[in-house]
C-alpha cells in the first residue's frame, strides 16, 4: 500500500472541498522551495515520452485537468508529480465566489465526484501575479507545459460572452503556453449554449482574432483549444468539430463533466452538477472515439474523463487521443496514477498505427519509448475495486 492509499481515508473523512484545499496547501508548500521540489521530483519521476503538439514540447502525454488548481496556487508543487502539462483555471476575468457550499460530493461507490462549483475564481489578475512570481525554470528541471483554461463571468450574458473570452485571451496570452476555452461546464447557467450554432463560430473567431493580434508582440502563436461537453448527441458533436476545425482552433479537449446519472450507486448521486470519474468513463471514451474519427488527425485531441487507471489512459490513446488529462482519478488513486497513465499512454501510442493521422496534421510527433519499461497495452492492470473507496459518509 503506498502512502496515498494510507492517507486517503483521512482525506475522505473531511468534506471534499476542505480536503482539496488541504491538498493544494501541501502542494503550494512543496512548490515554494527548490530543495523540496527536487525531493518530490525524485519521488515521482516524470516518464520520458517527449512529444511535440501545437508546436509545444510536452515531456509526456499526461496532464492535470482544469479545475484542480483554479487559481494557480499549487502549480509549482503539481509540476513535481511528473505531469507533462498542467491546465490551470478555469479563471474568469474578475474574482467571483462560485455557487453556495456544499458544492462538491464524493460518489465513493462509483469512484466519482459531483461538483457544481460554478467557476469560483480569484480572477485573471491574481493568476497572472502568481505565475509571474514563480515561472523561471531551473536548469535541467522537469518543465511541464502550462495551459490556462478560461471562462466567462457568471453575470455576463451569452451575447457578450465573446468579450470576456477576448479579454482573458489578451490578459493571459503572455503567461500561458496554451489557452483552453471552456464552454462546456454544466455549472454556469447557459454556458453550454455557447457550443451551439448561434454562438460558437463568432466566439471562436473573436478569440482567434485576439490571439492572432498578439503574435507579433509575443513572437509566437499561442495555441487555442476548446473543451467540449460529453452531453451532446452525435450530430451536435459532428457539427461542433466541423465549426471548430474550420475556424482554425489548434486542438480539442474532450470531455468536461456530465449531467447524466445513469446506474450510479452512491448516496449523493442525485446532487445537481457535473459528474466525473467512474460515472463518466464510458461516455467520455465514446465521445473521444467519435471526435477522433471526425478529426482524422487534423488537430490534436486531448482526452479527459474517467481515467482511473493505466488501462483507461491506454484506451483513450488507442481511440485517437494525443494527450490525456486526470482529475477524479487523482483523488481516488493519488499521484502514482500520473506515472502509470504516462507509461500506459506511451506504450499505447507505440502500438497504434497513426501514419495516416501524422501526415494529415503534421503535428503528431511519435517518439519511440525510452528508459522505463513499458507494459504491453493488453496487460494493463485495472485499479482496485470500488469497495476499497466505499466511504461516502461525507
Ligand atoms: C471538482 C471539479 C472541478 C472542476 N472544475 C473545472 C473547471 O474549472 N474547468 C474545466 O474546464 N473543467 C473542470 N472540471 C472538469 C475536469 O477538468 C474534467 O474535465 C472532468 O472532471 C473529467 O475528468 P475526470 O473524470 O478525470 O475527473 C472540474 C472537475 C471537478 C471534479
Amino acid at each position: 500500500m503506498d502512502w496515498y492509499s494510507r492517507l486517503r481515508p483521512l482525506f475522505f473523512c473531511v468534506p471534499p472541498e476542505a480536503a482539496h484545499g488541504a491538498g493544494l496547501k501541501l502542494l503550494a508548500w512543496i512548490g515554494a522551495k527548490e530543495r523540496r521540489r527536487e525531493r518530490w521530483r525524485r519521488r515521482w519521476p516524470a516518464v520520458e515520452d517527449p512529444v511535440t503538439l501545437f508546436g509545444l514540447p510536452f515531456p509526456n502525454r499526461v496532464g492535470l485537468a482544469a479545475g484542480y488548481d483554479k487559481d494557480g496556487v499549487g502549480w509549482r508543487g503539481l509540476e513535481t508529480l511528473g505531469f507533462g502539462h498542467l491546465e490551470l483555471g478555469t479563471v474568469t476575468p474578475e474574482a467571483q465566489p462560485g455557487n453556495a457550499r456544499p458544492r462538491v460530493f464524493r460518489l465513493s461507490k462509483d469512484r466519482g465526484l459531483i461538483n457544481r462549483l460554478g467557476f469560483p475564481s480569484q480572477g485573471a489578475a491574481a493568476m497572472i501575479d502568481r505565475l509571474t512570481r514563480g515561472r523561471s525554470p531551473e536548469a535541467g528541471s522537469h518543465r511541464a507545459i502550462l495551459g490556462i483554461n478560461i471562462g466567462k463571468q457568471k453575470e455576463t450574458p451569452l451575447r457578450d460572452a465573446a468579450r470576456d473570452y477576448r479579454l482573458l485571451t489578451r490578459m493571459l496570452a503572455p503567461h500561458a503556453d496554451y489557452l483552453a476555452v471552456n464552454i462546456s461546464s454544466p455549472n454556469t447557467p447557459e454556458l453550454r449554449e455557447l457550443q451551439g450554432a448561434t454562438f460558437l463560430g463568432r466566439l471562436v473567431d473573436e478569440v482567434l482574432e485576439e490571439r492572432d493580434g498578439q503574435i507579433a508582440t509575443l513572437g509566437r502563436k499561442l495555441p487555442v483549444l476548446v473543451k467540449i461537453s460529453p452531453d451532446l448527441d452525435a450530430a451536435e458533436i459532428d457539427r461542433m468539430v466541423g465549426t471548430l476545425v474550420d475556424a482554425g482552433v489548434d486542438g480539442l479537449i474532450a470531455t468536461n463533466t456530465t449531467v447524466g446519472r445513469r446506474g450510479l450507486l452512491s448516496r449523493h448521486r442525485d446532487q445537481g452538477g457535473g459528474a466525473s470519474g467512474g460515472p463518466l468513463r464510458d461516455l467520455s471514451l465514446r465521445v473521444v472515439e467519435q471526435i477522433a474519427e471526425r478529426l482524422a488527425g487534423r488537430v490534436p485531441l486531448v482526452a479527459v474523463g474517467g481515467i482511473l487507471d493505466a488501462a483507461d489512459a491506454a484506451d483513450r490513446i488507442t481511440a485517437g487521443a494525443d494527450l490525456v488529462q486526470l482529475y477524479t482519478g487523482l483523488i481516488y488513486r493519488g499521484p502514482r496514477l500520473v506515472q502509470e497513465a504516462a507509461l500506459a499512454a506511451r506504450s499505447a501510442f507505440g502500438a497504434v498505427d497513426r501514419t495516416g493521422f501524422d501526415s494529415a496534421s503534421g503535428s503528431v510527433a511519435k517518439t519511440p519509448p525510452q528508459g522505463e519499461s513499458a507494459a504491453p497495452v493488453g496487460s494493463l492492470a485495472r485499479a482496485e475495486p470500488a469497495s476499497e473507496f466505499d466511504n461516502d459518509r461525507r
